[in-house]
């Protein structure tokens, strides 16, 4: 049994919770908030997490020894400290995407994860869900690969509040922006299986908010030995364009990088010129036995019980990579960094 204690009472901790509930090895063990009343609230609309012990001090709960891991579901600019006071407690820990706010930071999370010999894993949900492994398993089907295309463009709520002046922690100059809340979910899986590009060339869009500037749309080009990747993400409009990865040998069409619910794969056809029949795809994702955020908790525990400390799916070079992409996007586009 993994003892898990939660930083973080909002949405976010809501939803994997229903996740982490389903993993019978796992038992909420404590909730730390910013305020006990919202912890106690937390505990109380969340049976799973009944008799799960009161925190208001993050050193506090990482000192107690009948904690083994830790949920960081906090703004990016909390996840580099309280990571750190959790790894130097000796607590594994499960955080939040963005991993960090920039690559700095990350690196020094993984430093301390090893110096500790804890397991550290970013709680990135698209490369742990099994309709995203299934085309990761096609692949070898379809090289060369020549292409990856990915789509996440999501109209925020919290723009509209944004518009009128309010702020909230996902476009918080500096520290989070579009890129880093859902142009990480297009980023991620592509590094995850063809590792850091040779060059990339990004274009953002930029909004000024009272507290400065901040990304809410962007694209990129990624540029690989014999492969490209197109990246496109945005909170200020929707897209419901899928992701494809194009081979010389077929295609992997995935209906969403997020949580990926569907996965096609069209091996290639005889050339046509374009007058043929359209070729026929397979459906080969068998869709989703758990919640979206199950997977996130088993490949923990998994690895944890395994006696590793480190994630090969979603390991701390993938994390670190991902946060020098960001951090040379958002400087190509002179967005301001805390850093
Ligand atoms: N995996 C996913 O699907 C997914 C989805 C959304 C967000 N996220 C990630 O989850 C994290 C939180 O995002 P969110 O939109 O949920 O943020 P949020 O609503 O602003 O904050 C989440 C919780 O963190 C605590 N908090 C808020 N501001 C804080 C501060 N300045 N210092 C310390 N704690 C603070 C609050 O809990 P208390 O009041 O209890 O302290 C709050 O309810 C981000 O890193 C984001 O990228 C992931």
């Amino acid at each position: 049994m993994i003892r898990f204690g939660i930083i973080g009472t909002g949405r976010i901790s809501d939803w994997v919770l229903a996740g982490a509930a389903q993993d019978p090895r796992i038992k909420i063990a404590a909730v730390c908030s910013r305020t006990a009343d919202k912890a106690s609230e937390f505990i109380s609309r969340h049976p799973e997490a009944a008799g799960a012990k009161v925190f208001t001090d993050v050193a506090a709960m990482a000192a107690d020894p009948e904690i083994d891991a830790i949920y960081i579901g906090t703004p990016n600019q909390t996840h580099h400290s309280y990571t750190i006071t959790c790894l130097d407690a000796g607590k594994h820990v499960l955080c939040e995407k963005p991993l960090a706010v920039c690559a700095d930071e990350a690196r020094e999370m993984a430093e301390a994860a090893r110096r500790n010999g804890c397991l550290l894993m970013e709680a990135m949900i698209s490369t742990l869900n099994p309709n995203f492994r299934a085309a990761v398993e096609k692949i070898e089907d379809i090289k060369p690969v020549r292409q990856y295309s990915s789509y996440f463009c999501q109209y925020s709520s919290k723009y509209e509040a944004l518009k009128k002046g309010i702020m909230a922690s996902a476009f918080q100059p500096g520290t989070a922006g579009a890129l880093r809340d859902v142009g990480i979910y297009t980023l991620y899986p592509l590094i995850s299986i063809f590792g850091k590009p040779v060059a990339i060339s990004s274009e953002s869009m930029i909004f000024k908010t009272p507290e400065g500037e901040v990304d809410v749309h962007g694209s990129m080009i990624l540029r690989y030995e014999g492969m490209d990747a197109t990246i496109t993400y945005s909170k200020i409009c929707d897209s419901f364009i899928p992701t494809e990865i194009s081979g010389e040998n077929g295609n992997l069409i995935l209906d969403a990088v997020h949580i990926a619910r569907k996965t096609e794969y069209i091996p290639h056809a005889v050339p046509t010129s374009g007058q043929g029949p359209r070729p026929v795809s397979r459906v080969i994702s068998e869709g989703l036995e758990y919640n979206e955020y199950y997977y996130e908790f088993k490949e923990f525990v998994d690895v944890l019980e395994s006696g590793r400390r480190e994630s090969m799916i979603n390991s701390l070079d993938t994390s670190i990579a991902v946060m020098e992409i960001i951090d040379e996007a958002l400087a190509q586009n002179k967005c301001p960094s805390t850093k």
